[in-house]
């Protein structure tokens, strides 16, 4: 599809991306330049598949313009699996093993954002081979989710360092098999050593789990259209609430005393966002702030830490991601997939994710 060589002096690529603020249904196809390497520690990557996550769709639609302003055309995604072709002079020092021609994933950096693309641009620091054992699609599912999973458990293994990390605690990871809900049931078990692991789903997905995640992960699974967790859930039982759902401080009565709340999709603290928005208002900080206070108060009344969780790219925990699902410990979820020429399913895939109803897993787009 490229009209050039990504090569030749100003190579063209087609790329998802949107000239304004819309919902999935405006989005399109666009002929856009093709990035540069700009940085010596930088690589040029031609895609074969991109997943997209609530962020993309969220930010398109404009959720964050009052925190920060988007560049128009706006490429959308920061999901990738695909092949390096070219890199910088920093790369074969850094990081020997990112030649051309290796296979690669990658959560991309803000400033390089567009996964939905022929060719992306990232960095030595976010990118890392492929698992060997599963495809590009299955690769693209797994960056952001993946990562934002793997950090937030290592926060709350932390949290307990004095008394063995995750392993034998109880883990309330609301969303099963929603993006980081998949993940997050299978680190829990598998790689955390959780004692006990409870979800809650839809009643369609309920007979899902075992074929798609394996029977070994989930020791209960709530129905949370019928039965409300607050009443079928041990009160005082939960060691660790993976707040997927945005629905943090409604379980406290759930928690244990000692126990710790991170949240993913609950109001950012003021000063995390800053770190990744250096722009954002004083205000606005002050305001994420004072709710971040109030949560935390709430959370201290029952003798519970909450925080949230910002997501960080990293190829040191994307490295060992990849270990895992090698290992077969970790089976990424595709749900839904569209061929990148098939704007229409690429749409209707993205409109489901900016619902955050009725998906499996991740929404992954397939380039090639
Ligand atoms: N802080 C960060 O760095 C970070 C990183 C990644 C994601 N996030 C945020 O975390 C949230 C989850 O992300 P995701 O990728 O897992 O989203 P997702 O895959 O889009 O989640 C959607 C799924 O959640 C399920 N769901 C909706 N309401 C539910 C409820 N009350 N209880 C149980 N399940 C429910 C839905 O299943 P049903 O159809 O069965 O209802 C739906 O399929 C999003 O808000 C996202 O923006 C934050």
């Amino acid at each position: 599809m490229t009209d050039k060589n990504p090569r030749d002096q100003n190579p063209t690529m087609k790329s998802l991306a949107i000239k304004e603020y819309c919902t999935p249904d405006q989005y399109a196809i666009l002929t856009l330049p093709v990035p540069k390497i700009e940085q010596a520690d930088q690589l040029l990557i031609k895609v074969h598949a991109a997943s997209i996550n609530p962020i993309d769709v969220k930010v398109a639609v404009g959720v964050a313009k009052r925190v920060r302003s988007e560049q128009f055309p706006f490429k959308i995604g920061y999901d990738v699996s695909g092949t390096v072709i070219a890199v910088g002079t920093e790369v074969a020092i850094s990081s020997p093993d990112l030649t051309p021609g290796t296979e690669v994933y990658t959560r991309l950096p803000e400033e390089c954002r567009g996964a939905v693309s022929e060719y992306v641009v990232s960095t030595i620091s976010a990118t890392a081979k492929k698992p060997q054992t599963i495809s590009h699609a299955e690769a693209a599912s797994i960056p952001l989710a993946s990562l934002t999973t793997f950090q937030t458990f290592e926060t709350a293994a932390e949290h307990f360092r004095d008394s063995n990390g995750l392993a034998g605690k109880t883990v309330l990871i609301p969303g099963g098999l929603s993006g980081t809900g998949t993940v997050a049931v299978q680190l829990a078990k598998r790689v955390f050593k959780a004692g006990r692991v409870v979800t809650t789903l839809s009643t369609s997905k309920i007979g899902r789990v075992n074929g798609l995640l394996g029977e070994d992960v989930l020791d209960q699974v709530i129905d949370y259209t019928k039965q409300d967790p607050l009443k079928t859930i041990t009160p005082g039982s939960v060691d660790f609430l993976y707040d997927t759902m945005g629905q943090g401080v409604s379980y406290l009565p759930l928690m244990k005393k000692g126990g710790i709340i991170v949240s993913i999709s609950g109001p950012p603290f003021g000063p995390e966002l800053k770190k990744i928005m250096p722009m954002m208002p004083t205000g606005i900080r002050w305001m994420l702030n004072a709710a971040g206070g109030v949560l935390r108060f709430k959370a201290y009344m029952y003798s519970v830490t909450y925080t949230c969780q910002l997501m960080k790219p990293s190829a040191k925990d994307l490295n060992k991601l990849a270990g895992w699902i090698d290992e077969g410990k970790i089976k990424p979820v595709v749900g839904l997939k569209a061929a990148f020429g098939d704007l229409e399913k690429v749409r209707e895939g993205c409109q489901q994710v900016y619902s955050a109803k009725g998906g499996i897993g991740k929404f992954v787009i397939e380039m090639d």
